[in-house]
């Protein structure tokens, strides 16, 4: 349900009776403080500013023609023409009755489905996958899991770097490893330590630059030997990166793939289109597309090379068929990519163009998603303590380590397999949620110790309370919980509190999903669980003189509360357990 929508649907009625204009809009925010009640309309004061009119006397004939009290117990007008709503007790109660025991029901299956091409993670895989891919791939997958929560159609594109010069160079070494009976398994157990080997050689080693400049002559040209030789390096390198995706808990698979190469055939006639339609022109030998809307503030347009002077194709060919191929094959009403916000200027040339040439049609939205960098404690780019790139699955192990000295310091009743396995979800999930609930578009500091601290906005201490929420569930063992629905009821301000909290679980998916800003989920997880631990002291569930009735309500209310947690927390992709 969205409480959101059905306030607003009820204001606007409310100022049409009122006779305000038809496009005035309620504008319904959470109020800051109780005393003004639980939310606001706050559109009244504009309307009231283009009417020229007095904003009180405006929200007084808005409020006299409000047929709101099935929901609110009170409504108010504040200040100069604010209307706070109070919600009703009873309809509270109402709602968590109607959608209790089924988590699905807290959201309405969207009534507009579209579909979603959801580029990320998308590593390079003449390396090993290094923490700039970290930020892609959990965000990724978290804003996919919500689309798909909702109902939206999701295609999920890996757009793994899997082609290009680069390529020339790893494949002579690659041949030479072979031909020396190493099998390629071993040869590539260390992609970074090949990378440096292939890269010495080239350097270095007489003959081998133009050895390695001959492979990328034949892997483009198609010669079935050196194809079959690329074909082994990708293979191994795709299972260094699967090994990630499944310790991270990610949902992307060998089918999500669509690498760069899938895009080679499609490179010259997007070149040939371009020109045909004067978009790209021919400039010192490479061709190029002057554009005007990215000029600087001296008037020279933004230049956007797309073949360079030999022939050579660039990323940003290939991310021009990609555009091409996501809106015209694949469908697509959102195209969102994840990357990090130094290619901010690359996407929003492909676009430009893109459209231009009419690969991307107006209805289809196409979304750059940025994110800021990972910062170690120096506040630099975060590094190895040589300075080096820190390789993905070294700091999720650390994390799993760290997790597990955690988890032995206050586990009491755990065995030791029982230990590994929490420590396993904890460390990846404070790892996940640390990410996660910073608003993607900044710079992060990463910090061990708080991301994997039981206090504050992390996810052990969400995994804590899931937990909690869990034990007391289970010490009520004579009671068929998920049968005890209509025993809601809601009396106490924290109960109101956490009830209205529950409720808002799917305005808060839809504000994820619409900007692709998961934080907003991990902000309103930490929230309902504070709520939870206030509700819980003040009303308690098992102690003896609690009423059965009493008792029933608030099993039933812990119930709504840890399948919300859990849901969200799957969204995220953050596992929970039941104890720890
Ligand atoms: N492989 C690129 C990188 O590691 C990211 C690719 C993102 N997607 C795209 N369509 N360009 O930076």
């Amino acid at each position: 349900m969205k409480l959101r929508d059905i306030l607003t649907d009820k204001i606007k009625a409310a100022m049409l009776a009122a006779g305000l204009p038809s496009d005035a809009e309620p504008h319904i925010a959470l109020s800051k403080q109780a005393q003004f009640g639980d939310y606001q309309a706050n559109g009244i004061l504009g309307v009231a500013k283009k009417l020229k009119t007095n904003p009180r006397g405006l929200a007084e004939k808005v409020v006299a023609e409000l047929e709101i009290s099935d929901i609110a117990e009170k409504v108010e007008i504040a200040g100069p023409g604010f209307i706070n709503i109070f919600l009703n007790k009873s309809w509270l109660a109402q709602q968590l009755q109607s959608g209790f025991s089924d988590p699905r029901k807290l959201v309405t299956t969207t009534d507009k489905i579209d579909t979603c091409v959801v580029d990320y993670s998308s590593p390079n895989l003449a390396k090993e996958m290094h923490v700039g891919h970290l930020r892609s791939t959990i965000i990724g997958d978290a804003v996919v899991r919500a689309l798909e929560f909702q109902g939206h159609n999701v295609i999920r594109q890996n757009h793994m770097g899997d082609w290009g010069t680069q390529f020339g160079m790893l494949l002579a070494h690659l041949n030479d490893k072979l031909a020396s009976e190493e099998v390629a398994e071993t040869a590539l157990a260390d992609l970074e330590d090949f990378y440096r080997q292939a890269k010495v050689r080239f350097d270095d080693e007489e003959g081998f630059a133009d050895r390695a400049r001959e492979y990328v002559v034949k892997l483009q040209g198609g010669d079935a030997e050196c194809l079959k030789l690329w074909q082994q390096f990708i293979d191994i390198s795709i299972t260094h990166s699967e090994d990630v995706y499944k310790k991270l808990n990610v949902t992307l698979t060998r089918k999500d793939i669509r690498g760069e190469s899938a895009y080679n055939d499609d490179l010259a006639p997007v070149i040939k289109e371009l020109t045909d339609k004067n978009i790209a022109v021919e400039d010192q030998g490479a061709k190029v597309v002057f554009i005007n809307e990215l000029a600087n503030k001296d008037g020279d347009p933004s230049v956007f090379i797309v073949q360079k002077s030999g022939g050579g194709f660039l990323y940003s060919t290939t991310d021009l068929s990609a555009a091409r191929y996501r809106a015209q094959t694949l469908d697509a009403d959102r195209i969102l990519i994840f990357t990090d916000a130094r290619q901010a200027l690359h996407f929003n040339q492909v676009e430009i163009v893109a459209r231009k040439a009419g690969f991307i049609p107006e209805s289809t939205q196409y979304e750059h998603c940025p994110f800021g960098m990972m910062m170690g404690q120096d506040g630099k780019p975060f590094k190895t303590r040589t300075g080096g790139t820190v390789k993905l699955a070294e700091l999720l192990d650390e994390a799993i380590v760290r997790a597990k000295a955690l988890i032995a310091e206050r586990a009491i009743d755990l065995t030791e397999e029982e230990q590994d396995e929490i420590a396993q979800k904890v460390g990846i999930g404070a790892v996940k949620y640390a990410d996660l609930s910073k608003n993607r578009t900044s710079d992060y500091i990463f910090n061990w110790k708080t991301m994997l601290s039981f206090e504050g906005a992390t996810a052990p201490y969400l995994q804590y309370a899931y937990t909690r929420v869990h034990s007391i569930l289970s010490k009520a063992n004579n009671v068929q919980i998920d049968t005890l629905g209509s025993a809601i009821k809601i009396e106490a301000d924290q109960e109101r509190a956490l009830a209205i909290k529950l409720l808002q679980f799917e305005d808060i998916l839809t504000s994820v999903t619409a900007d692709a800003h998961p934080h907003l989920l991990c902000a309103y997880l930490y929230e309902l669980a504070s709520l939870f631990m206030t509700f819980y002291e003040a009303c308690p569930i098992l102690k003896d003189d609690v009423s059965e009735q009493d008792r029933n309500s608030r099993l039933a209310i812990s119930y709504w509360t840890a399948s919300v947690i859990k849901l969200g927390l799957d969204i995220l992709g953050i596992e929970t357990m039941n104890k720890m």
